[in-house]
């Protein structure tokens, strides 16, 4: 039988709940109807239609159809925005270690250095925060030397007691716990990505891993050219945006559509370009690299958009 929108929405509103309140694992597949599917891909029209009208100057963004249309904005919210916002020091606080003054290069991204990771897909698992601070670590122990792997997403999701899996969670929360418990992260290949909460793993303490020695926390807002010197000193840094018009994100430099009012998806920057006449950061993202500019979304510099600059966090290996 055909499910209308209307015999959809109880059982959806039920899985929300089951999200939010049990720490149930993500249903296998999301609550649908193609009423309901159909509905929400008329309004994703509507919407590009609305973001697509403002003035098309020096390559701003362009937003259409994508893997996403199909969910209404709070379903979207709902499965994808997951992260959990926490208040960070401005800088300078007691940072560990100084941000080296460096002048800035009009471009930079560590992907030149071959030492970023290729874009994941969290796909229905709420663990960006997870796959944000992973992707610093590998980064970080390959700008030191080490081979770059694949580290394991799923032992983080698994095992941050102070988290919530794949209903959420925050990078930070995330980091303290790596770095009090000396965690050793095997690789993906080890504990692999399975999109649902699972019970934590234990290795044999002879398993090879990789720990942190520490991390940093700042607010860079109003200091994004000493964000940018941090990014230089650091490696790719963790990032908690503001994510809701990435829904509809195909490409282009987010200049409008973005505020900085509820931060809600962890992200890594792992370069900058300031080459063109609106400079941008290179952001990483785990949608898969289907999404946006291969993965990756470029967001102005210089205007905290996206809150961007409000919470970030460094790695040290
Ligand atoms: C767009 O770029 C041109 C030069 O590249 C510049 O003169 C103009 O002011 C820019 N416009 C805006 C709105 O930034
Ligand atoms: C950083 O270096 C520039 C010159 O390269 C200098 O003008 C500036 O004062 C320095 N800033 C700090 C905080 O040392
Ligand atoms: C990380 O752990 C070390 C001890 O291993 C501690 O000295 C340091 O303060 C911790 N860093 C943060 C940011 O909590």
């Amino acid at each position: 039988m055909r499910r209308g929108p209307r015999a959809a929405r109880p059982a959806l509103a039920l899985a929300v709940v089951l999200l939010l309140c049990c720490g149930a694992a993500v249903p296998p597949s999301w609550p649908r109807s193609l009423g309901r599917e159909a509905a929400a891909f008329r309004e994703s029209l509507n919407r590009h239609r609305y973001l697509n009208s403002f003035p098309r100057e020096n390559a701003t963004a362009f937003y259409g159809i994508n893997q996403f249309s199909y969910l209404f904005p709070e379903d979207f919210r709902a499965i994808y925005l997951r992260s959990k916002p926490s208040r960070f020091p401005r800088h300078p606080p007691e940072v560990q270690m100084s941000i080296t003054n460096v002048s800035l290069p009009l471009r930079f991204d560590w992907r030149d250095k071959h030492v970023v990771t290729q874009v994941r897909n969290q796909q229905m698992c709420g663990g960006c925060w997870a796959f944000s601070v992973v992707g610093a670590v590998e980064s970080v122990c390959a700008i030191h030397g080490a081979p770059l792997k694949d580290l394991s997403v799923q032992q983080v999701i698994d095992c941050s007691y102070n988290n919530y899996g794949c209903q959420g969670g925050s990078p930070l929360s995330a980091l303290s716990w790596l770095n009090k418990t000396h965690m050793q992260l095997v690789t993906d290949s080890e504990y692999p990505f399975k999109a649902h909460n699972g019970l934590c793993r234990y290795f044999s303490s002879s398993q090879q891993g990789v720990s942190i020695k520490g991390y940093s926390a700042h607010d860079f807002s109003d200091q994004e050219d000493e964000m940018a010197k941090a990014l230089l000193t650091f490696g790719p840094l963790v990032v908690i945006v503001d994510a809701v018009s990435w829904q509809d994100y195909l490409g282009g430099i987010i200049q409008h559509h973005c505020s900085r009012g509820e931060p809600n998806h962890a992200v890594l920057i792992t370069g900058f370009d300031k080459t063109g006449s609106t400079p941008y950061w290179i952001v990483r993202n785990s949608w898969g690299s289907s999404w946006g500019v291969n993965g990756y979304a470029h967001v102005k510099m210089g205007a905290n958009m996206c809150g961007i600059a409000d919470s970030v966090s460094a790695v040290f290996v």
